[in-house]
């Protein structure tokens, strides 16, 4: 939707194996342009040739990917399959097509746990604790390579947390099956959904030992994708690959979020202690100078405002 409101023609891609063909009249209902829409699964080298060899493409912002940390521990082949081969089949296509602007979402994992907060981009890229953060990791080194081998230009955006939904409560996040991630999984247990939620581990080293996290509105996110792909359309990229670390630069624990989202709806949570989730780190939050300064991008929503939005949405779902 922010791609059409800065008035790009805009073309999904979408297996549909983690979201819903709806997605599409809801964006119609909000920006009253119907994007295009093609059901390919990336991992499908020639559906994705073919798509190349049909459309005219000016440049490409890769969102397909698994993303959740815990599901990735207990299924590392389906994500390096779905998250390497997806990209690097997509790469292939552009390279011969000499299209050359690529927006990767690449992730706050890539850091593993940091060894200073809040995280900036010259923070050493560590073991990743998750197949998932190292398909992210790979997945950036895969874009770094070719970029320079093919002179191709590029921007990985490592995404902190993003929750929320688009302030006409029209689109959202819309986790199949039992939600891996936090917010999901709160404001499905508020609806009544899920019995209660889980805090994986109250015995990390923060100030009420549950584990930190920076939570970023994903409509201030979206706005960073058009700033990210805008700097490379306009040729304003220094090197060929570049990467912002887009968060809030602010920490909120679990039971933060928790507290938040009980006091901005109303809705007492139900909750319970539970075991460390294995691959979470303690904390990430991001510096995010380098996106403020070089984007000229900054988050607008605050946490409040991106919990009070996720609910929102929630209670239209029921
Ligand atoms: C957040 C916190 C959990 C569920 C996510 C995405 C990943 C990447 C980074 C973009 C953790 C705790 C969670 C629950 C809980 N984003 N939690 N009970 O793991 O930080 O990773 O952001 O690339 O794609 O998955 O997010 O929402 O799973 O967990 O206590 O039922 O909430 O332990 O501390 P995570 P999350």
């Amino acid at each position: 939707m922010e791609l059409q409101n800065s008035g790009f023609e805009v073309v999904i891609i979408d297996d549909l194996s983690n979201s819903r063909i709806e997605v599409l009249e809801q964006i119609t209902e909000v920006t009253e342009i119907k994007p295009e829409f093609h059901q390919i699964d990336l991992r499908d080298k020639k559906a994705v040739y073919n798509f190349f060899n049909e459309n005219k493409i000016e440049g490409v912002i890769h969102f397909a990917a698994f993303k959740a940390v815990g599901e990735s521990v207990q299924k590392p082949l389906d994500y390096y399959e779905n998250n390497i081969n997806a990209l690097v089949y997509l790469l292939q296509e552009m390279k011969d097509r000499n299209v050359d602007h690529f927006i990767f979402s690449s992730s706050c994992t890539v850091y593993g746990q940091a060894d200073k907060l809040p995280i900036t981009e010259k923070a050493p890229i560590k073991l990743a604790k998750s197949p998932y953060g190292n398909t992210k990791q790979i997945g950036e080194e895969i874009i770094k390579d070719s970029c320079k081998a093919y002179n191709m230009n590029a921007i990985a955006l490592r995404y902190f947390n993003p929750i929320g939904a688009h302030e006409s409560i029209k689109i959202g996040e819309l986790p199949l099956g039992v939600p891996q991630n936090l917010i999901p999984f709160i404001t499905q247990t508020a609806a009544g959904i899920r019995e209660e939620l889980a805090v994986f581990g109250d015995d990390y080293p923060t100030s009420d030992g549950t584990a930190i996290r920076d939570y970023i509105h994903v409509v201030d996110l979206a706005k960073a994708h058009v700033k990210a792909l805008q700097r490379l359309l306009n040729k304003q990229n220094k090197e060929n690959f570049e990467f912002f670390n887009v968060g809030t630069g602010k920490g909120s624990s679990v039971m933060e979020v928790i507290k938040a989202f009980e006091k901005v709806t109303q809705q007492p949570l139900n909750y319970r202690i539970a075991a460390r989730r294995e691959g979470d780190i303690t904390s990430a939050y991001a510096d995010t100078t380098k996106a403020n300064e070089v984007l000229e991008w900054k988050p607008q929503e605050t946490l409040e405002e991106a919990l009070l939005s996720a609910w929102k949405w929630q209670q239209k779902q029921s």
